[in-house]
């Protein structure tokens, strides 16, 4: 095993895992082959240190994801918002997670003054939701707590713009459905916080309203 390129290691780790699971449960994969029927959908961060299934003890099968820097939900993100849809309309999922994690690198470089080239563009929102908070923010002690607040901030800011779209709005309405979890995840003991929910029927300001759903 010492000479295997570092990929080849990870299809040498797959065989084995397959066989696994079938020594486990003979229809594990013919099973699942057929259909999915996930509960939930988890938006979250891109990072390595914080995989969906691992952390939750979820198997193949129960999460929907879609993960992308900062665990942001931005308007125009065609691919989370056809990931959404999806989720909500045809799996009908009835919880959606946004889970962002303490000590993020999104965060972090959106508080920075340093030019990362396409990421600016992306990371942006945070900035202003920075701005917007920016004496909460400053009142922190350490550049630690600094950046953990925002991240915080930031996974409510996600679990409003969910509930600002007609998809969530219409599933609330004629399904009392999905309920909204914004999770933040400790790098340093493994453990997700809740920091805010939201529930089929919860009022929103009503400029983001849409009556006619
Ligand atoms: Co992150």
């Amino acid at each position: 095993m010492e000479n295997i390129n570092s990929y080849e290691k990870l299809l040498a780790a797959n065989k084995e895992w397959a066989t696994e699971e079938i020594k486990k449960d003979p229809d594990f994969f013919s099973r699942l082959a057929h259909i999915q029927t996930p509960e939930f959908l988890w938006i979250g961060c891109s990072d390595s240190r914080v995989p969906a299934d691992k952390i939750t003890g979820t198997q193949p099968g129960e999460i929907f994801v879609h993960r992308n820097i900062a665990n942001l939900v931005i308007d125009t993100d065609v691919n989370l918002h056809s990931v959404l849809e999806y989720a909500i309309n045809f799996l009908k999922v009835k919880h959606v997670i946004v889970c962002g994690h303490y000590g993020c690198g999104g965060v972090k470089a959106a508080m920075d003054k340093h030019s990362l080239g396409i990421i600016n563009n992306w990371l942006r929102s945070i900035k202003d939701l920075y701005k917007f908070h920016q004496i909460e923010i400053e009142s922190e002690t350490t550049d630690e707590n600094k950046t953990n607040k925002l991240v915080e901030l930031n996974v409510k800011e996600q679990i409003l713009n969910l509930s600002k779209t007609s998809v969530i709005q219409k599933a609330w309405k004629n399904d009392l459905r999905p309920h909204l979890h914004g999770w933040v995840y400790g790098l340093n003991d493994g453990i997700i916080k809740t920091v805010c929910e939201m529930s089929p029927g919860d009022k929103i300001d009503p400029v983001y309203e849409f009556d006619d759903l």
